[in-house]
């Protein structure tokens, strides 16, 4: 049996015979920039999350850099986040010029450290926003980074790109800061078919800045109030996102119930640790991820039983080539160091069979001599 660690083909196939009416619906409407489309799915998305307003745009990525350019940062201001994220989290900001600082994280959870933020916090001055990734799809410990952020007159800007449809406390991510970022990278729980992202906010200004940045800065046609960019989610894939959107708790139920077998067949049965639900947290499992010392070794075996696995991610971006003028040395953050070095995702997605969840742990049985 192959499984492999995403299968986008499998979902096409099963979901093809609406994709393909979306597909004509678009097209034989003939409007494929900012359009009806993209206004049914920004309705229809910041209702899902709880937010009055949801701008598409071109990527996660662009999501970061329009919603904190909205939220006012500008080149010199100080932003905090986890080290152990996609580079896109500072990345998104920092090629505008805003300086990425990094507190370290919580070993089980993998997400921001509340102690290591207040630290931060106390020692450096002048931090603007600070951006909490809810990673692999379980939110941040939500009150005491608010409550943190407020003491301090930090704005949370949350990075949602893998948390879609995650609870904290049984309130949807996205809801917590003045404004959060989501990505629809076909992977992600809620995939397009090809690039696009979100900025959420229950702010119409800044809901009005990132539509400003969108689209050239502009006001009105052929009026230009600022520098803007051209990033904005096309007809094709708002449409699509749409017909996901109306799947997304279903298809969240089903990654959890493959989380769930994974436990079942795991739990106490090998020395690699499974993650770790919070009692707050509702997890939607974008990834599943193991922690191991053995983590090459056991990659290669799963790998030899045609078992796709992947590590996000080997390098905490404080470690990264691009960010080596920051100043970070190795062991500036040992707990998102040392996770970089022992974790593992298994394959984990809706369209995934019992009985290959099944298999996988099976084998990672196997590796361990059970
Ligand atoms: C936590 C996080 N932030 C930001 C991004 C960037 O999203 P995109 O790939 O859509 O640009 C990603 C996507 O991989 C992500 O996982």
């Amino acid at each position: 049996m192959i499984v492999k660690i995403f299968d986008l083909e499998r979902e096409y196939e099963e979901n093809r015979e609406p994709l393909l009416r979306v597909f004509d619906r678009v097209c034989r409407g003939g409007e494929f920039i900012m359009g009806g489309e993209v206004r049914a799915f920004e309705d229809a998305f910041a209702r899902y999350v709880g937010v009055h307003f949801a701008a598409g745009v071109g990527s996660g990525t662009d999501a970061i850099r329009l919603g904190g350019l909205a939220l006012g940062l500008k080149a010199g201001d100080k932003i905090v986040t986890t080290p152990n994220t996609y580079i896109s989290t500072a990345m998104g900001l920092s090629i505008h010029g805003v300086i990425p600082i990094f507190c370290d994280i919580d070993p089980e959870t993998f997400n921001m450290d509340p102690f290591s933020l207040s630290e931060v916090l106390r020692r450096e001055k002048g931090v603007k926003v600070c951006i909490p990734v809810h990673l692999y799809g379980q939110s941040c410990e939500m009150d005491e980074i608010l409550d943190l952020c407020e003491r301090h007159g930090v704005t949370v800007f949350e990075d949602a790109c893998q948390a879609h449809g995650a609870l904290y406390k049984g309130r949807k991510v996205g809801t917590f800061g003045s404004a959060a970022a989501f990505s629809f990278y076909p992977t992600k729980n809620l995939g397009a078919y090809g690039d696009g992202g979100a900025v959420v906010t229950a702010d119409r200004s800044i809901n009005e800045a990132v539509c400003k940045l969108r689209t050239y800065g502009q006001v009105d046609k052929h009026v230009h109030a600022v520098e803007g960019f051209n990033s904005r989610l096309d007809e094709l894939q708002a449409a699509i996102l749409s017909y996901k959107l109306s799947r997304l708790d279903e298809n969240n139920e089903k990654r959890r119930h493959l989380a769930d077998i994974y436990r079942w067949d795991l739990d106490n049965e090998t020395p690699a640790l499974l993650p770790v639900e919070k009692p707050w947290a509702h997890h939607v499992y974008h990834l599943f991820v193991i922690r191991t010392k053995e983590r090459e070794a056991l990659s290669s075996y799963l790998k030899s039983y045609k078992i796709g696995t992947l590590i996000h991610y080997p390098t905490p971006i404080h470690l990264q080539e691009v960010y080596q003028r920051l100043g970070y040395k190795k062991g500036a953050f040992p707990e998102a160091e040392r996770a970089a070095s022992e974790i593992l995702s298994l394959p984990i997605y809706p369209t995934m069979k019992d009985e290959e969840a099944v298999a996988v742990s099976s084998a990672i049985k196997a590796y361990y001599g059970r």
